[in-house]
């Protein structure tokens, strides 16, 4: 811990995000009308080349007239290795509606990618005279994102989530996969003749989770490919729960319920949060500054472990 205080990420429920493409209009209604806390807008991979032009005037369509009510609306434009992402920015900022509250940054592999970007979206702001300001969220999906991706959670005031992108990342690591996260077949261990299955993305997803928590970001974790599998699902989510982060994707709207289940905290988990606060501060009244709870050591560390589920859960219940 340094003397700054750790910065808290922007506090709004974040738990899932539903995906769809923009070149499928006939979803935006579906989107809406979902459990989302944050819908996804894709201008990028489940867009063909040839209909970048046709989803772009969808969206911009969509931003004025689908009502979205409280979700955070994001748009996922294409990446800065691609001719299209400029056009998705200017065209999205100049005719789109303020009602859009973000854009997804794809395949970022430093903190320039971000400045690019931000100076763009600059410019356009300023030019339109938009009153309300974008806000960013990237996805890190590449070996170079990985290796900078504490320089990227800190590229911009704009970003405010940063998701793993298991898919890319996997292809740009070289892992011999094809599967979108999860357990991987290959990825095993043998004791006493128990095979056992670690989970190969623990190292990218703690290094996401550190880099948000330095910069005040909020970890997300990215799509989960077999949507047919909920058990499957569930335990991807609890997993990276378990490392920090905050949600997940839904590249299915039947994996929307299954993500905000995992990422509220239980009534269970609250109250015993609240109850640790309580003794806690009861033993401080007591001048103490650690003491025991149901046979087991509490510290002042075990109150802020318990405020993080309590932050939570608060936040949930306001949304
Ligand atoms: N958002 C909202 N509703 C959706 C939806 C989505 N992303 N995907 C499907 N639905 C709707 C369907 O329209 C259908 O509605 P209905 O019951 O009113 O007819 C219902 O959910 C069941 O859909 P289903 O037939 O199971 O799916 P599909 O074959 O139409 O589409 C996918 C499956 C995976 C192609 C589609 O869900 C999809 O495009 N997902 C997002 C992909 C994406 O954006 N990827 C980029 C990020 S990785
Ligand atoms: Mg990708």
């Amino acid at each position: 811990m340094s003397f700054r205080p750790q910065p808290v990420a922007p506090a709004r429920p974040n738990r899932s995000q539903l995906f769809g493409p923009g070149s499928r209009p006939e979803l935006f209604e579906k989107m809406a009308a979902s459990a989302a806390d944050v819908v996804n807008l894709d201008l990028e991979d489940s867009v063909a080349p040839d209909d970048k032009a046709k989803a772009r005037a969808n969206i911009i369509a969509a931003s004025h007239d689908v009502d979205w009510g409280s979700k955070y609306l994001s748009v996922r434009i294409n990446g800065l290795d691609t001719p299209h992402w400029y056009r998705d920015v200017v065209e999205l900022l100049e005719q789109g509606s303020e009602r859009i509250d973000q854009i997804m940054i794809p395949m970022v592999g430093n903190g320039a990618d971000i400045y690019a970007v931000d100076a763009l979206v600059t410019a356009v702001e300023r030019a339109q005279g938009r009153a309300k300001r974008i806000s960013f969220e990237v996805i890190i999906e590449t070996a170079a994102g990985l290796a900078h991706v504490e320089e990227i959670a800190a590229a911009s005031p704009r970003l405010q989530a940063m998701s793993l992108g298991y898919a890319d990342f996997a292809a740009s690591m070289g892992m011999a996969t094809t599967g979108i996260g999860g357990t991987q077949a290959n990825y095993y261990m043998i004791h006493e003749g128990q095979t056992n299955y670690p989970d190969p993305w623990h190292y990218v997803v703690s290094a996401i989770v550190a880099a948000c928590r330095t910069h005040g970001v909020l970890p997300v974790d990215g799509p989960f490919g077999d949507f047919s599998d909920d058990d499957a699902y569930i335990a991807h989510a609890r997993r990276v729960a378990t490392l920090g982060m905050v949600g997940k994707w839904a590249i299915h709207p039947r994996q929307v319920k299954l993500a905000n289940q995992v990422f509220s905290p239980t009534p269970e988990a609250v109250a015993e949060a609240r109850e640790i606060l309580a003794v806690m501060e009861e033993a401080q009244k007591n001048g103490l500054g650690a003491t025991t709870h149901k046979g087991k050591l509490i510290d002042i560390a075990s109150m802020k472990q318990a405020e993080v589920i309590v932050r939570q859960a608060d936040l949930i219940a306001k949304a």
